[in-house]
């Protein structure tokens, strides 16, 4: 194997891109929680996400600590039932977007009135589940679903607690998918344009929901605190004739996923929305919905590499067993990751490969310019770490890959709380 001269050679892997549990056993692998993952990978098999539990629960205490009451996970980024749990259990509120994530959330025993319901297209029927579960708030998104919940409430529903969703016309500096807050944009009620107030003042006169709050999200994997904070500012003033008593600015902060990144933490973010707060004298209480930064740096995920293949001149092409079937992000946004081999985390990474998946696309690409050991092999395990948000969640079995177990580790001890998928998982909807 020969190393790439075409791209700089890396030391270790920095240590901010890994769990905060995550150290270099007496093996010299890396365990997390005083687990071996290149143990657990033969365990388990792979691919595998591995969760740092206590790194959740921390970050999840972080957040209430800094926005208080009013913080809801966003349950998008990693949703199974351990996870609604530990998020319950840590105090916040759980932000669903559809109602599967919603039965998620119940199965897990969150009470309805924790959850907090998104989306900009929800059914009559979706709507009609959320207010027979009772859901704590609605997050209402057009004129239709006004009308919506008009209907439903006439034909006998409880009016439910809603905050409009406003699109601020911030427009937050990442990849055009995930901003939101922009004029242009599907979601919300335009500010500018003058929806937004028609919205508030049509819902307050109506006597089929309580108003008792404005939402804005400006969009995901945002790194300026300072674009958060203009949004919330345009959503004050926005809210201030209303009187409502709740803000909510949605989620987005950012986190680093490769060497040289840095990111704020949930405490500056919520010492900054307090500042913005204090400087505008804003009564109502604030609230928050991250889900990337809770979730992303709690997890790596392990595969087996599979197939390496030199093209002379060309580059290197190392396979693992899995692909954007479990991580779709570089394919969706040319997002960028870092890879490392457990059994030996502390190595200089002088080979510079291409990280592929087994899906059949040539764009089945995990990393494009990966650094890894030059001593690297078929067999071994590799890593991705801060593969934790919008990895599982956002995953599919294209190709009937199965989907990938999840476990969560915790002082040793390692809890699998999503199995792997079986043939007869593939098989369960297909009636034939
Ligand atoms: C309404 C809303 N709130 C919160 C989030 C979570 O964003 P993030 O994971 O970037 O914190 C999203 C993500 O798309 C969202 O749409």
């Amino acid at each position: 194997m020969t190393a790439s001269s075409a791209a700089a050679a890396l030391g270790p892997v920095p240590s901010n891109l890994l769990p905060d549990n995550a150290q270099v056993g007496a093996n010299g692998h890396l365990h997390v929680a005083g687990v071996d993952l290149v143990e657990l990978a033969y365990d388990y098999g792979t691919p595998l996400f591995v969760y740092d539990e206590d790194h959740l629960r921390a970050r999840c205490r972080e957040a209430v600590d800094a926005f208080g009451e009013g913080v809801a996970y966003a349950s998008k980024a990693f949703l199974c039932r351990a996870m609604a749990r530990i998020a319950h259990e840590e105090g916040m509120h759980i932000d669903v977007a559809t109602v599967g994530e919603m039965h998620v959330a119940l199965a897990a025993d969150v009470p309805a009135d924790r959850l907090v319901m998104h989306g900009n297209n929800k059914d009559t029927s979706e709507l009609a589940e959320a207010l027979e579960a009772g859901v704590g708030r609605i997050v209402v998104d057009s004129f239709d679903e006004l009308d919506k919940i008009e209907a439903l409430v006439s034909a006998g529903a409880q009016p439910p607690d809603v905050l409009l969703r406003v699109t601020p016309g911030v427009k937050a500096e990442t990849h055009d998918f995930i901003s939101t807050g922009q004029n242009d944009s599907k979601f919300g009620f335009g500010v500018s344009s003058g929806a937004a107030a028609t919205g508030v003042e049509r819902a307050i006169a109506s006597d089929a929901m309580n108003v008792v709050g404005i939402h804005s999200h400006i969009g995901s994997q945002v790194f300026r605190v300072e674009s958060l904070a203009e949004a919330l500012e345009v959503i004050a003033r926005f809210s201030e004739p209303y009187g409502l008593p709740e803000l909510s600015i949605g989620g987005g902060l950012g986190v680093a996923y490769v060497e040289g990144e840095a990111t704020p933490s949930i405490s500056k973010w919520g010492a900054m929305t307090r500042e913005v707060a204090d400087r505008l004298c804003i009564g109502a209480s604030i609230g928050a919905e991250p889900g990337r930064a809770i979730a992303a740096s709690a997890a790596v995920t392990l595969y087996k590499v599979g197939t390496i293949k030199e093209l002379p001149g060309i580059r290197t092409y190392v396979a693992v067993d899995g692909g954007y079937g479990d991580n779709p992000r570089p394919v969706l946004y040319g997002s960028d990751y870092t890879t490392f081999l457990p059994r030996c985390p502390g190595a200089d990474r002088t080979l510079v490969a291409r990280v592929v998946g087994k899906h059949c696309e040539s764009g089945d690409v995990l990393v494009s310019d990966a650094h890894l050991p030059p001593d690297l092999t078929v067999g071994d395990i590799l890593a991705t770490p801060v593969t934790g948000a919008y990895g599982h969640s956002m995953g599919s079995n294209y190709n009937k890959v199965f989907r990938p177990a999840v476990v969560f580790v915790r002082d040793g001890q390692v809890r699998e709380v999503v199995r792997r998928e079986t043939v007869a998982d593939l098989l369960a909807t297909d009636i034939g």
